[in-house]
């Protein structure tokens, strides 16, 4: 079974076997199959956050659950709804919240693995609960936020609860009136140059997703998967001691002893940005992206990738570690 249309990156890999669940219940059934199988097995999403590199020798398994389901403040969403359909639900129904969080590919079930995140949001911020098969059992679980352990880009079912769950629902809280975060970066500037004063959610998405379309590439154009690194958190000495030989270093301060300072800036600073090798890229307009320029295999990606943390830790002595997950 082909692997390409599942993969923003467009890599062609193959999988022995491929199941979809469209119901709790086929879920249920998906769980008794991976349990009594002694083959491997790999849950993916839209495909966004994945690099293949070779053919996965075992079963792939994705959500093909659809549904969003309005109460009161919350939205409960199939995990194999596309996210972005639920940011663009969210804005036309009074659902207010999310609009930072507007056309970042990849599907429900992925944003409570993965909490998304951009401009100042995370979807942590709005998880309440996610439905969930756990495979050891086939039992339907109600796991809350709390227990996810939600960081920067992180979760519980990256690190302990990995292959031991599969999401069916998240259900997200969300604010009934519009009071929309414009503190980060260059969202202001953004809607200064578009004049908008009385600002309205659909606004804000559409300049959102303005401002990711001229920085990121279309998967359907070039493959990608968007930020393929994490940016770091480094001890104030260490960013005091860089801050002072870059002046102009962009840095989000974390807390009294934490900065995270953008891979992409570093990536930049080492001369990758817009740079080819074989049929791998930089994007030319967000170093942090690492794009397909047309038949790459995963292994050039992942040249690539060594390459640029090599010259990112010989220039800043940082380790870059990629987002993205490399099979
Ligand atoms: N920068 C450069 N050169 C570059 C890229 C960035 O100098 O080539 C500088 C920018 O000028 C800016 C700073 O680095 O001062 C940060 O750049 P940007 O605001 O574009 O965001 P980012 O830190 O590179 C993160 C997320 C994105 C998210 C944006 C906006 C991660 C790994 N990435 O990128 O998320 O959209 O912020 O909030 O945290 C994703 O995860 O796939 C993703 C796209």
């Amino acid at each position: 079974y082909s692997l390409k249309q599942h993969n923003t990156f467009g890599i062609e890999a193959r999988c022995d076997r491929f199941l979809e669940y469209s119901t709790a219940d086929e879920a249920k059934a998906v769980a008794d199959i991976l349990r009594q199988s002694a083959q491997p097995f790999l849950i993916i999403g839209g495909g966004s956050n994945l690099l293949l590199t070779q053919d996965f020798k075992g079963i792939v398994v994705r959500s093909a659950i659809k549904g969003i389901t309005p109460q009161k403040d919350t939205l409960r969403c199939g995990s194999g709804e596309v996210w972005d359909d639920v940011v663009d639900y969210s804005v036309k129904h009074g659902y207010y919240g999310m609009e930072n969080l507007s056309w970042i590919p990849g599907d429900v079930g992925a944003s409570a693995v993965q909490n998304i995140g951009a401009y100042g949001v995370e979807v942590k911020d709005f998880i309440e609960t996610i439905e969930a098969i756990e495979i050891a059992s086939g039992a339907l679980q109600l796991i809350d936020a709390a227990a996810c352990r939600y960081a920067y880009r992180q979760s519980r079912f990256k690190g302990e609860w990995k292959n031991q769950y599969l999401i069916t629902h998240v259900t997200y809280r969300t604010q009934r009136d519009f009071q929309p975060k414009l503190d980060y970066g260059n969202i202001r500037s953004e809607l200064e140059r578009r004049n908008m004063t009385h600002l309205t959610a659909t606004q804000l998405r559409e300049v959102i997703i303005g401002i990711r379309q001229e920085k990121l590439p279309d998967p359907a154009v070039m493959g990608n998967a968007g930020s393929f690194f994490m940016n770091p958190i480094v001890e104030r000495s260490q960013y005091e001691a860089l801050a002072s030989q870059y002046e102009n270093m962009p840095h989000y301060t974390i807390d009294a002893n934490h900065e995270k300072i953008p891979a992409g800036w570093m990536i930049d600073q080492c001369g990758w940005k817009g740079r080819t090798v074989g049929h791998a890229g930089v994007h030319d307009r967000q170093a942090l992206v690492l794009v397909n320029r047309g038949n790459a295999t995963g292994q050039e990606i992942v040249d690539l990738c060594r390459m640029i943390q090599r010259d990112v830790k010989e220039k800043f002595g940082i380790t870059i570690k990629p987002e993205v997950n490399i099979i």
